[in-house]
């Protein structure tokens, strides 16, 4: 089986084909990067545009690198949720004009169900395995259980973790997205000890017998070393050291948080599976520093961790048409054309369902 997956959620405009061989026969994203960096953020109505000027081209460039026509497609699944409402009808469009025109199954895939599934794509890892999915709009502690089946343990309270390194990185005069480049700044810290003696930040919610975050605390703290130090006399140094504090806080907040989610993963799954694992997905968890953080936890706990090619970390179109190929495999029936695109789209045990025969009409 072969499956087209279109993604435009956020700010990248993506397509993919893949087959259920776990395949990957062209993977096509185009960032939209440049148009949103002088804002210094995703412009919802910039976003559209640009998906809208260039969903064509990425479709046909994955259908070109795949080497297959429109006729040999199984399905066309597309992202119809959640995200910025106005990029997700431009891909979910596309979607089904492919699909009415060509008389093939339409898809309609949850974009954190895309995410959530992605350790099948490139591991085959199976049923079930703690996720923790960071990314710029979301940070949750799910326990994926099977295909559509998902148990959400804990969320953030607040900020995600994306928005609180894409903030603090604003804080510092860093470019967007701020990840990437607070990671880099990070990096350029000479004296480790030094900076976290210069810059003690909080470990919110630290220990506290659930799996939920908070990151507002975080971010409050950096604006206010940012504010003592004056905004626009931050040298190099002070801009590296306070960049690498906040990259170890950030790995500490989310090491802590899992390890609840581990010691409840392992008290009721315990018997169900061999070793248990722990999958980290979302575009922060490309962070080196994060990895390693719970690359220590998972082996303190024999517990094992599963990250997918930076590649596939951030947004993209195959785990898209994985998470479509993955209903095809169980026999699930294809989506409406009338399927409405939902701005928010809980991963819940019971929103899943709901969701899609609500808007099954
Ligand atoms: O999953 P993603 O590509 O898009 C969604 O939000 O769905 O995640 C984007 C987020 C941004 O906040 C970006 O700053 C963050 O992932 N990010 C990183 C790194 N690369 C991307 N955060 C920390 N370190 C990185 N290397
Ligand atoms: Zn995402």
């Amino acid at each position: 089986m072969i499956v087209l997956g279109i993604e435009t959620s956020c700010d990248e405009t993506a397509a993919a084909i893949v087959n259920n061989k776990r395949e990957i026969l062209s993977n096509i994203i185009l960032s939209q990067l440049e148009e949103h960096a002088v804002f210094g953020g995703v412009v919802p109505e910039i976003a559209a545009r640009a998906h809208l000027l260039h969903i064509e081209d990425v479709i046909k460039a994955a259908m070109y690198d795949a080497n297959i026509q429109f006729s040999q497609l199984d399905a066309i699944a597309a992202t119809c949720g959640p995200g910025l409402i106005g990029g997700v009808m431009v891909g979910m469009m596309a979607g089904k004009a492919i699909a009415a025109s060509q008389k093939k199954p339409f898809l309609a895939i949850n974009h954190l169900e895309g995410h959530a599934l992605t350790p099948r794509l490139t591991e085959n890892i199976s049923f079930p395995y703690l996720l923790l999915l960071i990314s710029g709009g979301h940070t949750q502690i799910l326990v994926v259980e099977g295909v559509g089946k998902y148990q959400r343990w804990g969320t953030t309270l607040d900020d995600a973790a994306g928005e609180c390194f894409d903030k603090s990185a604003k804080l510092l005069g860093l470019g967007f997205p701020g990840g990437p480049h607070l990671e880099k700044t990070a990096n350029a810290c000479l004296n480790t000890k030094e900076a976290l003696s210069r810059f003690p930040l909080p470990v919110p919610l630290k220990g506290r017998d659930n799996c939920d975050f908070s990151f507002s605390g975080l971010k409050t703290s950096v604006r206010n070393h940012v504010e003592k130090l004056g905004r626009y006399s931050l040298t190099q140094k002070d801009k590296a050291d306070l960049a690498y504090a906040f990259q170890i806080t950030m790995s500490e907040i989310l090491a802590d948080r899992c390890s609840k989610a581990i010691q409840r993963f392992k008290s009721v799954y315990g018997n169900k599976t061999e070793i248990p694992t722990l999958v980290i997905a979302g575009g922060v968890s490309a962070n080196l520093t994060i990895r390693e953080g719970l690359e220590n936890l998972t082996k303190q706990h024999n517990v094992q961790l599963s990250t997918a090619p930076l590649g596939l970390c951030t947004d993209n179109a195959a785990m898209i048409a994985w998470a479509g190929l993955e209903r095809l495999n169980l026999g699930r029936n294809s989506d409406s054309l009338a399927f409405k695109a939902l701005p928010r789209w809980p991963l819940d045990p019971n929103a899943q369902a709901s969701h899609r025969q609500k808007n099954n009409g």
